[in-house]
């Protein structure tokens, strides 16, 4: 028996701050024994963005959100939840980024956290937003995916440097009692018997600062690149087909597929697993290269800037990242058009 819901979650709005400076694969050339060519074959990657030295993950958040919000014709007093995804924090690890942004977007008395499911914590938040609102205990929810990645890569290693950036995305998601504007499924998962795959040691428990950090370098990003590759290709293919199929959609209904933009060689297999035609993925990644929480909706905000995506269409979500972590979502864009 199907359930009859009084509250459904919709995405009402997005909106992304893109930093100003661009790290080419020139400029890694000159500064790792890497190649242009070896990054564009291997990951699809040209050029990502890199926030200036006083620009933190709360800037780049606050931007993206403050947009997001007016893009759903709301007031900044009408949002009653604040969440926000990363792994680059303002501080490890309090206060918040969640609290910071709100702060910076003069929204006061109003629950806000942040979470730590790396790439996966964008649509993470929306299993969670969409909670919220389902139980009616939130109307208006802002969403953002904010990364400064670039504080957490070695730009010695050329394994990890060549891929990373910095940027975010936001989102309003809002309560609506109309059933076709409504999220129609989120799955969120986790293993963490693969917590080594993609690390940041220190600091933390385990690390506290200390010398030995500093000299070993433990507060970068490390990563099990190849091993990450072939499991991240393996899930986001089973994840897509199990919410598919659940939901009885064909993935030829599909108008934008919008992938976790970490490398376009796993975003091409596992399009090309799903018969997904060219013109249903959405890509980025060449642009922006991996910017983690802020990927999925730094390329929903392309594909709705650029007039792509239209008001009532239907979006799948899929990503995969650092836990390790994935999630999916099948929901329509239920702001206006561009
Ligand atoms: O967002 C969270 C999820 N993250 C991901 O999904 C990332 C997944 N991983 C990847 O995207 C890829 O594994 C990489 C792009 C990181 C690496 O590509 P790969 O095809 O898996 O290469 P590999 O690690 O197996 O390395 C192949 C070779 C090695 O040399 P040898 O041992 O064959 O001589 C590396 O040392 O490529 C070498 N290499 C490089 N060469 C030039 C590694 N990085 C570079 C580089 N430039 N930047």
């Amino acid at each position: 028996m199907s359930q009859t819901k009084s509250h459904y979650a919709s995405f009402r709005s997005i909106g992304a701050y893109v930093p100003e400076k661009i790290l080419s694969n020139a400029d890694l050339e000159k500064m790792v024994d890497t190649t242009d060519e070896w990054i564009v074959k291997r990951t699809g990657i040209s050029e990502r963005h890199i926030a200036a030295q006083d620009e933190v993950t709360s800037d780049m958040g606050a931007k993206a959100a403050q947009l997001a919000i007016e893009r759903a014709a709301l007031n900044n007093d009408e949002i009653d939840l604040v969440l926000c995804a990363t792994v680059t924090p303002d501080y490890f690890n309090m206060p918040s980024t969640a609290c910071i942004i709100s702060d910076k977007l003069g929204i006061r008395n109003v629950q806000a956290f942040d979470i730590s499911a790396a790439c996966s914590g964008f649509v993470y938040l929306l299993s969670i937003a969409k909670a919220f609102i389902e139980s009616g205990m939130k109307k208006n929810v802002l969403v953002i995916g904010a990364e400064k990645f670039s504080s957490i890569v070695d730009y010695t290693d050329r394994s990890t440097c060549i891929l990373f950036g910095d940027g975010a995305g936001a989102a309003v998601i809002s309560a609506t009692d109309n059933a076709e504007e409504g999220f129609i499924d989120v799955h969120a998962s986790a293993d963490g018997s693969y917590a080594d795959f993609l690390v940041t040691p220190a600091p933390g428990a385990i690390n506290p600062v200390s010398q030995k950090v500093i000299d070993e370098g433990l507060n970068f990003v490390q990563m099990k690149g190849n091993e990450t590759f072939k499991l991240a290709v393996k899930t986001l293919t089973k994840d897509v087909k199990e919410i598919l199929e659940k939901n009885e959609i064909a993935s030829d209904d599909i108008p934008h597929f919008i992938p976790h933009q970490a490398n376009y060689r796993i975003i091409k297999a596992v399009g090309d697993a799903l018969k997904m035609r060219e013109e249903q993925v959405v890509l980025t990644v060449g642009k922006y290269g991996n910017t983690s929480a802020a990927s999925i909706p730094m390329a929903i905000n392309d594909i709705w800037e650029s007039g792509r995506l239209q008001s009532g269409e239907l979006m799948l979500l899929d990503t995969f990242g650092g836990g390790l972590t994935w999630a999916s979502a099948l929901l329509p864009f239920a702001g206006k058009s561009k």
